[in-house]
């Protein structure tokens, strides 16, 4: 299992175990937190699954796609920390990954 902390837009952060399988977006909805929405399901063409990745984990996390980087482009709180979390893979090496929710679009 994997330890993965999540600050939502209220400010309080959630931690919970996921599985190695399925996508961060996944795990984060599984654990109940929904005001991430995840409109595509993962397909990387809605740019809802948006989250800030805490300083730490940015270089063990897959490479951003071009796609992934294209569709961050259009949310207003992008920045350099920004990832779709649907585009990364729950792996043993993001235990203790602690990401934040993006403000909504
Ligand atoms: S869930 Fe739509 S881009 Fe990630």
């Amino acid at each position: 299992m994997v330890t993965i902390n999540v600050v939502r837009r209220s400010g309080e952060t959630v931690s919970f175990e996921a599985d190695e399988n399925g996508s961060l977006m996944e795990a984060i909805r599984n654990a109940g937190i929904e005001e991430m929405l995840a409109l595509c399901g993962g397909c990387c063409s809605c740019a809802t699954c948006h989250v800030h990745v805490e300083p730490g984990f940015e270089n063990i996390l897959p490479p951003l796609g071009e796609d992934e980087n294209d569709l961050l482009d259009s949310s207003s709180d992008r920045d350099p920390s920004s990832r779709l979390s649907c585009q990364i893979p729950v792996t043993s090496a993001l235990d203790g990954l602690t990401v934040r929710i993006a403000a909504e679009d």
